[in-house]
């Protein structure tokens, strides 16, 4: 059976990824959503919440579970057996940061890295452009799950 990984943030997961994360499916048998830490990054939500939030917005989508990274995403895709990561890519940019990822996560686990190409129409969404836009009270309700604009409308920031 194969496996694919789709780690990130996921603070919070939106519109975005749910794309990413089928059109993955449609590659592999199964899809695991890892809910990772990113040591550059403070977090809006909790590692639970990201989690939780992450379960809500696949729920219903066969073939697709969601689980915690706790450390080296390179030990988690050996441990789960992936077949491979996989990352969706909105455009140039993400490329190159995730090319050094890519790499180094090949050199410690010897899992590849595969990219897929989003939605372009869902292209312009991003977890901190989402986050930006809740606080100053505009409307995500295209961009992100419910659940995840009902979390955002009651986090105090
Ligand atoms: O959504 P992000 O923040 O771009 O995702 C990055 C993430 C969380 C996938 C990356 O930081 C990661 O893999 N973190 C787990 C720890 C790890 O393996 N770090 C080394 C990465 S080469």
């Amino acid at each position: 059976m194969s496996i694919g990984v789709c780690p990130g943030s996921y603070d919070p997961i939106t519109f975005g990824h749910v794309d990413v994360v089928r059109r993955a499916r449609s590659v592999f048998d199964e899809v695991i959503i890892g809910v990772a830490r990113n040591q550059s990054k403070r977090y809006l939500f909790s590692d639970t919440e990201r989690l939780e939030l992450a379960r809500e917005a696949v729920t219903g989508i066969g073939g697709v579970r969601v689980e915690f990274v706790p450390g080296l995403l390179a030990d988690f895709v050996r441990q789960v057996g992936a077949s491979a990561i996989v990352k969706g890519l909105r455009g140039s940019a993400d490329y190159d940061d995730e090319q050094s990822m890519a790499l180094l996560n090949r050199h410690l686990s010897g899992v590849e890295t595969v990219f897929i190409l989003g939605d372009p129409g869902l292209a312009h969404i991003s977890s901190s452009h989402v986050k930006d836009i809740a606080r100053y009270g505009g409307n995500i309700e295209d961009l992100v799950p419910s659940a995840v604009a009902r979390a955002l409308a009651g986090k105090e920031y």
